[in-house]
């Protein structure tokens, strides 16, 4: 039996600590306190130093580096709350790194998405909360039910309050199109697709060409995340030669691994980089905008305690 009718809490792993203190406050409470660190033979130790008994739980841990660690974590985290008899169980996962891994499309490679998903549904988890997956089937990778929710809204106004009249949303890749059509329609923008293709495995990313007008137009390149920022820079380079005005890169995750946001930030042809913060970002710079998902977070939670609507907020 779900004792929901007593509000939510909310423990943090180690992934995003400050995401997770901004949702708690924005519900009005403090974070269950929990400790959860490694032993010196590297085995993660995890005790909820509070009780949670028939409670309604949401563990905050966003697939951050290192990766793995944090993914082990979680799972150790769903365990540790389940033995201790919560009622629910929600892992509250605002970006779930392995989503790109999907399909089998290549011989003899996993599916490790489905992996980590059996894995959080085994360690206990009863649903799920995360945000723009890089594909929605994604969900379904998970037995436990699924709530995915998306920054599209937090992000298109940022850009709307702006002001300017001369947008165009262009997605990076063909696969992006529904996305960035969604957002264009959120602007009133036209939407224009850059031709990208990925060499091998790696992050080599190769532009083609631009289908729709995008000259003397502001352009927002739009996508689900940013990692390398390969295609983000590829894509700023070919709208430049196709005479755009600016380009602002916008996407609801920015990864950034190894130095890749240095990169990002020097390329001379993106003026502006838009991200939320449901990754952790250390380092800051003024071509950097952060935009907070805690507020977003916080309601989708206590609705999901209350039992109300959570489509609802996107209507
Ligand atoms: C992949 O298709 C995603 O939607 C992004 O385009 C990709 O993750 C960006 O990666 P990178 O920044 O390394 O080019």
């Amino acid at each position: 039996m779900k004792n929901t009718q007593k509000g939510p809490l909310i423990i943090s792993g180690n992934a995003h600590n400050t995401l997770a203190k901004d949702i708690a406050s924005y519900i009005g409470q403090d974070l269950t306190r929990a400790e959860v660190f490694k032993f010196n033979n590297d085995n993660t130790f995890v005790k909820i130093l509070e009780n949670v008994r028939e409670r309604d739980v949401f563990i905050i841990q966003p697939t951050a580096f290192p990766v793995n660690d944090n993914i082990m974590e979680l799972l150790i985290m769903i365990d540790a709350a389940k033995r201790a008899s919560a009622g629910r169980i929600t892992a509250v996962i605002p970006y779930f790194s392995y989503a790109r891994t999907d399909k089998k499309d290549q011989p003899r490679v996993p599916i490790t998405g489905r992996l980590i998903a059996d894995l959080i549904t085994t360690a206990g988890a009863d649903r799920v909360m995360m945000m723009d997956l890089h594909a929605g089937q994604v969900q379904g990778f998970f037995s436990a039910t699924v709530d995915e929710l998306t920054a599209l809204p937090i992000l298109a106004s940022y850009f709307i309050d702006k002001k300017y009249d001369d947008w165009v949303v262009v997605s990076p890749d063909i696969g992006g199109t529904k996305r960035a059509r969604d957002f264009a329609n959120k602007l009133g923008a036209p939407l224009a697709i850059i031709e990208k293709r990925r060499i091998g495995n790696k992050d080599t990313v190769e532009t083609l060409n631009i289908i729709g007008e995008v000259k003397d137009r502001s352009a927002i390149l739009f996508d689900d995340e940013i990692n390398t920022g390969g295609t983000m820079i590829a894509g700023s380079k070919i709208l430049k030669e196709n005479n755009v005005k600016d380009v602002y890169v916008a996407a609801t995750h920015g990864v950034f691994p190894n130095g890749s946001l240095e990169k990002i930030v020097s390329s001379e042809e993106i003026k502006e980089i838009v991200v939320t913060d449901s990754l952790p970002i250390r380092n800051e710079s003024s071509k950097l905008k952060i935009l907070p998902i805690s507020e977003l977070l916080g309601e989708a939670i206590k609705r999901t305690n209350r039992g109300d609507s959570v489509g609802a907020l996107f209507l």
